[in-house]
């Protein structure tokens, strides 16, 4: 199974019509649009990207879909972005997803960086209801990725050993694969 694989299947078993999902990083749009269709008519998505490109390819998706209505679209940092939402939806989502690095088919050099992601990572914590969880892949292949990935483990160690359940996925065939974490907040298994 891929790993885009492995998130949308954990996804599709957690997520129930009417709640709320947070993509963190839209790019094109194929999370956003997963979502909007587990939510459903009732639900909500808030999908974040850092470039208009990403916002505009995903915006094209939902028209596609028919899944418009019940997305926001914000432009902006993800880590600044997550610490405002956290003001007013605290606890409330069922679901938070990153996957890192550039826009494929895009400007390379606009990526997310271990800085901005680690910040980014407690806020999306902050903004899951007990048993929501958080998704995160990050990729090793470009300049910083490595760095990035690191952080990202460190952080899911850190909230393992505190009280969430964490699992990770490595698939064995390239080398620096992506990584898979998958975070469930509270200490109930997957
Ligand atoms: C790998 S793509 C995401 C792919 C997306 N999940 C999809 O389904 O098509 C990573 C995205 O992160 C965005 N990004 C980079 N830095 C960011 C930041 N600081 N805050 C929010 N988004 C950022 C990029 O613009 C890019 O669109």
């Amino acid at each position: 199974m891929k790993l885009t694989e492995i998130v949308h299947a954990k996804l599709a078993e957690s997520l129930q019509a009417g709640d709320l999902a947070i993509d963190a990083t839209a790019g094109n749009g194929h999370d956003t649009c997963f979502l909007a269709g587990k939510v459903g008519a009732d639900g909500r998505v808030i999908a974040i990207d850092i470039q208009e490109a990403a916002l505009a390819a995903t915006g094209q998706r939902l028209e596609a879909t028919g899944f418009a209505d019940r997305v926001e679209l914000l432009l902006g940092d993800h880590a600044q972005e997550l610490n405002a939402l956290v003001q007013t939806k605290a606890g409330l989502a069922a679901a938070v997803v990153f996957n890192l690095g550039y826009l494929p088919g895009g400007d390379k050099s606009i990526k997310t960086a271990a800085d901005q992601t680690r910040l980014a990572l407690s806020s999306a914590r902050d903004l899951l209801r007990s048993g929501g969880m958080l998704c995160v892949t990050a990729y090793r292949g470009h300049p910083g990725g490595p760095e990035e990935a690191a952080a990202v483990d460190a952080w899911m160690r850190s909230r393992a050993d505190a009280s969430d359940c964490v699992e990770h996925h490595v698939p064995e065939t390239s080398n620096r694969p992506p990584i898979l974490w998958l975070l469930k907040k509270g200490l109930s298994a997957f």
